[in-house]
């Protein structure tokens, strides 16, 4: 087919210079050198190479428990080396006692669940909250319920960060309305902020001073365990957002009030300022209270049952 034009005395590559000349070999319609094929091929085999170590590495590493549409960057991949593959601190000989359960009658249980139903259908989100003082009390055992969730392998990967002081509120608004003013105007885009208009929301958060409480939860990404190294917390981010929605449930029982909110690009300064370990990544910020006499809500409505659930 001819030599290479490489071969006479053009720049080479490493692969031309083992030798003077190389050859042209036709390969579907093209002319092709064959010592480029033969670097190609070498090129090849290592990639190959590289991603058999690579898949082992990863099968080492494998999450099952990761959903892939649960993959979202927040997820903590745990290195290889940094987890304890023998032991995770779990006491297998746990003892397994009768369960003793709650029984009631059709029509009590049908009575419950309407009543528990009317008392949630009644939740909103509140943006304008009093600084009216709430019992102490009543926020340890609404975070008590919320620890009463259950949790992949029972790991409690939450930590519930409760302010009231009201210096680091601000500290917090600060935090908030700064970073919150950056994410209106340039980082949430058009579509977004436009769905926001009918709740009239924006970066001014005034709740962040006036509620007597801000609650901030945590998830830890990764445990500890008694020998320093690091504890797997299986489906983290599925386990703290359960215990949120039960820690919401009873803020209405209690005749509390929030506005369920996710304080985007704030977490790692809010982490910083409430002094939280690096394992913890700030999930929600409720602040809670009573609303403010002249409150109001957007008049939303929600989807009916038909909508919502399919039976089969
Ligand atoms: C994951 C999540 C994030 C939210 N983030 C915010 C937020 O950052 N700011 C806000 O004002 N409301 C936020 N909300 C509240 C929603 O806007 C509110 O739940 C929705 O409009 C329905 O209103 P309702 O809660 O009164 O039923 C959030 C709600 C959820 C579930």
């Amino acid at each position: 087919m001819g030599e290479c034009r490489r071969g006479k005395g053009q720049q080479k590559t490493e692969g031309h210079l083992a030798q003077k000349s190389c050859e042209l070999v036709a390969d579907g319609g093209r002319r092709v050198c064959t010592r480029r094929i033969a670097g190609m091929k070498m090129l090849i085999k290592k990639t190959n190479r590289e991603k058999e170590k690579l898949d082992t590495r990863s099968k080492s590493i494998s999450r099952p428990w990761v959903d892939e549409d649960l993959r979202d960057g927040t997820d903590h991949h745990l290195e290889e080396e940094e987890v304890d593959e023998e032991w995770q601190g779990l006491d297998e000989n746990v003892a397994h006692v009768p369960f003793v359960a709650e029984r009631y009658s059709e029509a009590e249980m049908i009575k419950r669940s309407r009543s528990f139903y009317e008392l949630l259908n009644k939740r909103r989100s509140v943006r304008f909250l009093s600084d009216e003082p709430v019992p102490r009390e009543v926020i340890d055992n609404v975070i008590r319920t919320a620890g009463t969730s259950p949790s992949g392998a029972h790991t409690e990967p939450w930590t519930f960060v409760v302010v009231q002081d009201p210096d680091l509120k601000h500290k917090i608004r600060e935090i908030v309305e700064e970073e919150e003013e950056i994410n209106y105007k340039k980082r949430m885009g058009d579509r977004w902020v436009n769905d926001l208009k009918r709740l009239r929301t924006n970066w001014i958060k005034e709740y962040l001073d006036t509620a007597p409480y801000l609650i901030l939860i945590f998830k830890q990404v990764y445990g500890r365990l008694p020998n320093g190294k690091k504890k797997t917390h299986y489906y983290n981010e599925i386990s703290v957002s359960i215990a949120c929605g039960m820690l919401l449930a009873a803020l209405q029982n209690a005749g509390l009030y929030t506005v369920t909110t996710t304080p985007l690009n704030c977490g790692p300064q809010l982490r910083a300022l409430l002094q939280r370990p690096a394992n913890e990544k700030l999930l929600l910020l409720l602040p809670v209270g009573y609303p403010k006499k002249d409150a109001t809500v957007p008049a939303l409505t929600r989807k009916p049952l038909e909508d919502i659930m399919v039976v089969m």
